[in-house]
């Protein structure tokens, strides 16, 4: 970039890989270097500054926060979702937003699939159970799950990421259904997966899997109702977003055993209250947001933000472009 004033960038967390490194040879780059993000008004104020911002899914970017930020160009987010930004506001301000499908897809899609096993085959209840000095001898009955192959699945959303998972759930010998806005023919051709309407995909499915993004279509798609409709003994997986699950009516479903149980990457909010009685709940498997966190991806993300920033700096449609 051959500007004498190099524009000043805000990037709200240290980054893995070397992204980071290649962006500090370009721009005047700022840097956040606490553990947790920067407070609401920490990031008005280095906002005000800033031609570029590369945020994380932590860091709302909304029509206040471009009101103070006069200079800003960009904003690149390291994540494929983009639900902490007001695109719509961008783009009226004529401020590209940058995002990192892809490179995640499947690695999350690894992930989703071992909370699938971690909760039928309960894992984590398996291991607590051998540090706590608790087994005593083999036994049948002993932490008995529920098997996968021959289950049917439910998938909600067969974007790149819900294709990724049902392919590893034919792998499995699984059934796959699906609910999508657009059939995908090639897919239900690949992999015998069976576009049906969502009352028959949560009839049917012994697990389901959400996929989709967080929006005010899909915000509490998984309500009381949905809920109610669920094979009884179903289990969950939710790698999308906390919100795409009306928390309150899924802590109902558990605790009144009506379903199996929900295995979480995502909920709401994040982090999860230590107080939630998901903490307490037995047929529950938690994890901190991680599904993307392989050493290779997210160093794949961190660059693809940083290309993506780089782009719109130099006045060119970021390669990966959210707004419309
Ligand atoms: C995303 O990219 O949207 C994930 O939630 C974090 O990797």
């Amino acid at each position: 970039m051959s500007r004498i004033v190099r524009p000043r960038v805000f990037v709200t967390r240290q980054l893995p890989g070397e992204a980071l490194g290649r962006l500090g040879g370009e721009v005047d780059l700022r840097v956040w270097e606490g553990e947790l993000p920067p407070s609401r008004n920490e990031l008005l104020a280095e906002a005000a500054h800033a031609e570029g911002l590369v945020t994380l899914l932590t860091d709302r970017v909304d029509a206040e926060l471009l009101a103070r930020a006069p200079g800003l160009r960009a904003v690149s987010n390291v994540a494929v979702g983009y639900d902490n930004i007001d695109v719509r506001a961008c783009t009226d301000r004529r401020i590209p937003v940058g995002n990192t499908p892809g490179v995640l897809t499947e690695t999350t899609a690894d992930f989703a699939f071992a909370l699938l096993m971690g909760l039928s085959r309960r894992v984590a209840e398996a291991d607590a159970f051998v540090r706590a000095g608790k087994w005593r001898t083999w036994s049948p009955t002993l932490l008995l799950g529920t098997d996968i192959h021959g289950a049917t699945l439910g998938i909600v959303g067969l974007g790149a990421i819900g294709a990724a998972v049902a392919r590893r759930a034919r792998g499995f010998g699984m059934r796959v259904l699906y609910v999508s806005r657009q059939p995908r023919k090639d897919l239900e051709a690949e992999l015998g997966a069976r576009r049906v309407d969502k009352r028959t995909l949560l009839a049917e499915s012994d697990v389901v899997s959400l996929h989709v993004p967080l929006s005010a279509e899909t915000r509490h798609w998984l309500g009381r109702a949905e809920l109610a409709a669920m094979k009884p003994g179903a289990l969950l997986v939710n790698t999308a977003r906390g919100g795409v699950v009306d928390q309150d009516a899924l802590i109902e479903a558990l605790r009144e055993g009506r379903l199996g149980g929900a295995a979480l990457d995502v909920m709401d909010p994040e982090p999860l209250p230590a107080d939630s009685p998901l903490m307490t709940l037995p047929n529950v498997l938690l994890a901190p947001h991680i599904a993307s966190a392989s050493h290779a991806t997210r160093g794949r993300m961190a660059s693809m933000a940083v290309d993506n920033l780089l782009a719109a700096l130099e006045g060119r449609r970021p390669p990966h472009c959210v707004n419309p």
